[in-house]
């Protein structure tokens, strides 16, 4: 144990509400008082803010003093085995505690047994036993220091203290329940529907569960407190034709007239198409309407539960109903699944159901307050039928050309490989073989902890760390950058960076990707903050992301029968807006601003941004501008309207093979700023803008919240790249995607939209 002398927890032991942190830090262990330094004063501003005062709660920590080198993992296990059985003493002892709020993991672990991390399990309300067998409730939050490097996680921390202030009112748990039925008979699905139909004005919420590759049942909610969930196996209905008719009813409720809502929902469409199932009046998109709402934000349904409900978590509910529930949060949890552990899948659908019901029935007035009910209709109701179709639709692969390409990457890895053993004096750096891999085909990859090892242990070049993780690495730019420096390494580099991007392209021909008709299909989801779209594998596991795929691979994509492709770009889109907004910033003469305005809307034949950086950059005449150089021009467009620095352009520019000094770099970027000064202009605009206001609008009415961002450079740079970056998918989706998707609708066309590529569209 410890000698160090022990901080003493502070507050009534009468509290209503105590507090529990992991340890304490310097300014713990030199005033022996709990949240006294830095995380204590950011603590007191959540406490200030909930109207909590800071002597109505007692404060203790799990270890009662500072670990050796402030790190938890050097408290020995058995001693903090110890440090938790005193807590749970300490606890015991408390005259009447109504809220006990663990902040961060070591707490939660202490008082709780379940493997949620902080950041699950925080703004949920569970329950403790103490020693006594007094019930009380649980509140876990994050730890003040976390949301020092995380500084957007404060606004929840602000919801969770409002929650404790309100908890710590009163002592009922009665937490939000709802009726969840899980074996409905065939007349039960009868009347059940009735009630929809007549209920036509009421949302209903959808959702399904997959197990094993298929539809295990399909729940439903009027309201946030009875779902039915509809198993859709059969052996639960034990015959095809009650099976037969049970599809028929799930047909007429999503047919039904009244209001869907769900959340991610095209992941639900897509699989219920293959039923014929089709969601009539798709109103409510959750996850959607919170991203409206705030698009910076996380939006997964347990976070959003979390700030908005009054409720325990439930998405530990294993979905294989076989598996027991050994990891409840609390003896609460578990006492409400015993029993129905048969029926856990179908519970945590139908929790599901009510809880998307309930958040669409919270946001729909909650955006039309904020005047953003029109944001959320247009640019994401609107998409959904779009999206949807083209997930369908997906694009066809030449079979042909695939398995050519395919033979030829394989090879083209066996050949590097022979090279790269002759390259390392025999030295393997491929990884261990893995049977499945190998069983269906696949080469042995290259080990990434065997290049490190090879690299700086074997060849002894100097360490290289990722900025990003602080760990060592060996990764696309390390290497680039081995291969400048130490000859020695270089052919081996040389021949790993070939295997890596041929092994990438190989990805992209696996025929496990596509489906049985040869097509690919990706899935596209509302996810960054910019409102683009972002797109990985479809929702059945297959697929992958349409959007960027590489042009060597591109050559397998072939137009459906009797059809040719058309390809929708805008061009140099997002410079074009740049160009807009840096003309309109104060200060710039009536000329100027009619020629960066020129420049925007010139068509390309007229006028090539890229071309005109190029001939900055390497003081050529337009007519000589080489492609690479012009590709180089291009990026050094792209990194100055959005301010990167020399040294950041000089490594994207190195992942792409291309070598330049972060000095050269730099000299580039300069360039660009005499040839469009303004646009520095509109970057100090805009970082005024949200020091003054921390957000920004978009022409869509489209908003960035910055209001929990450290006002720095990395904020900054998001700010610049969000008008143009949110503008460029939106006017392709107003102008493009949905009237076009209405037209091939309305006409009968025989046409369809493949791919969704932010700035284009292939049909
Ligand atoms: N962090 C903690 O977890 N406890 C303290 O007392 C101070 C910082």
């Amino acid at each position: 144990m410890t000698d160090r002398p022990l901080i003493a927890d502070d507050g009534p032991t009468s509290a209503r509400i105590v507090i529990i942190g992991e340890a304490g830090g310097s300014a713990e262990q030199a005033q022996l008082k709990p949240f006294v330094g830095p995380s204590g004063w950011r603590l007191n501003e959540w406490l200030a803010q909930a109207g909590v005062s800071r002597n109505q709660c007692y404060i203790t920590n799990v270890v009662p003093f500072q670990p050796p080198g402030n790190d938890m993992k050097k408290v020995p296990n058995d001693e903090l085995a110890t440090w938790i059985d005193r807590l749970h003493e300490k606890l015991a002892a408390l005259h009447d505690p109504y809220v006990l709020v663990p902040t961060g993991n070591v707490a939660l672990r202490a008082l709780t047994r379940a493997k949620d991390t902080i950041t699950q399990a925080r703004g949920f309300i569970q329950t403790y036993t103490d020693a006594n067998g007094r019930i009380v409730k649980v509140i876990p939050v994050i730890h003040p220091a976390a949301t020092f490097r995380t500084p957007y996680w404060q606004r929840r921390c602000q919801l969770d203290w409002r929650r404790i202030a309100d908890e710590a009112s009163h002592k009922r748990l009665d937490l939000w329940q709802a009726e969840h039925v899980t074996r409905p008979t065939i007349g039960d699905l009868y009347d059940y529907t009735e009630e929809v139909v007549k209920r036509s004005d009421v949302a209903l919420s959808v959702d399904i569960e997959t197990w094993g590759r298929r539809i295990s049942c399909v729940g439903f909610a009027q309201s946030d407190k009875l779902s039915v969930t509809i198993p859709t196996t059969l052996s639960y209905w034990g015959n095809q034709t009650t099976l037969d008719e049970v599809w028929q009813v799930i047909r007429a409720l999503c047919a039904s007239d009244a209001p869907k809502a769900l959340q991610n929902g095209l992941y639900d469409a897509y699989w219920l198409a293959d039923f014929d199932v089709s969601l009539r009046n798709y109103r409510y998109e959750t996850h959607g309407m919170h991203h409206a709402l705030d698009a910076a934000d996380d939006h997964n349904l347990a976070y959003m539960a979390s700030t908005e409900l009054r409720m325990m978590p439930w998405k530990h509910i294993p979905k294989d109903s076989d598996a027991s529930f050994k990891d409840a949060p609390s003896d609460e949890l578990q006492r409400a699944f015993d029993g129905t552990r048969k029926d856990m899948l179908a519970i945590y659908n139908g929790i599901d159901c009510c809880v998307q019901w309930k958040l669409a029935d919270i946001f729909e007035p909650r955006l039309k307050r904020a005047g953003l009910w029109n944001l959320y209709e247009t640019h994401y109701v609107q998409m959904l039928k779009p999206l949807l179709a083209m997930m369908r639709h997906g694009i066809a692969v030449d079979e042909e050309a695939r398995k050519k390409r395919y033979e030829v990457f394989r090879s083209k890895i066996d050949t590097l490989q022979d090279g790269l053993l002759a390259a390392t004096n025999g030295i393997d750096l491929r990884g261990a073989p893995n049977k499945k891999r190998l069983a269906a085909g696949k080469f042995r990859d290259l080990s990434s902890k065997k290049i490190v090892s090879w690299l700086y242990d074997t060849m002894r070049i100097p360490k290289q760390i990722s900025r990003a993780t602080g760990s060592v690495t060996a990764d696309e730019i390390a290497i680039r950058k081995a291969i400048l420096k130490y000859p020695k390494v270089a052919p081996a580099c040389e021949l790993i960076l070939e295997h890596r991007r041929t092994k990438m392209l190989t990805t992209f021909l696996d025929v496990g990707r596509l489906d049985a008709d040869h097509r690919l299909r990706s899935s596209y989801s509302f996810s960054p903050e910019t409102g683009r779209l972002s797109s990985s594998k479809n929702p059945k596991g297959g697929g992958s992301n349409g959007q960027n795929v590489d042009r060597e691979i591109r050559v397998i994509f072939v137009p459906d029968d009797d059809c040719i492709f058309v390809e929708l770009d805008e061009s140099q889109a997002e410079d074009r807006i740049v160009k807009v907004l840096a003309s309109q910033v104060d200060g710039v003469s009536a000329q100027r601003q009619q020629e960066l305005l020129w420049r925007a809307r010139a068509q390309p034949w007229e006028n090539d941004e890229h071309i005109r950086a190029a001939t900055t950059i390497f003081r050529v005449s337009p007519e000589a501008v080489t492609k690479p150089q012009r590709y180089i021009g291009k990026r050094a467009r792209h990194a100055f309207n959005y301010a990167m620095r020399g040294m950041t352009f000089s490594e994207q520019l190195l992942k792409d093979g291309y070598i330049y000094t972060p000095g050269a770099c730099q000299g580039y970027l300069d360039g660009i700023d005499r040839d469009v000064p303004e646009v520095a202009m509109w970057h100090k605009a805009i970082r005024i803008e949200i020091l003054k206001r921390k957000r920004l609008v978009n022409d869509w009415e489209r908003v960035l919240d910055f209001t929990w961002d450290r006002m720095d450079d990395d904020t900054f740079r998001r700010a610049y790249a969000f008008i143009p970056q949110s503008s460029v998918p939106s006017i392709l989706n107003q102008y493009g995607m949905i009237p076009l998707h209405r037209a091939i609708r309305a006409n009968g066309w025989r046409a369809a939209i493949n791919v969704n590529g932010h700035d284009s569209l292939l049909i």
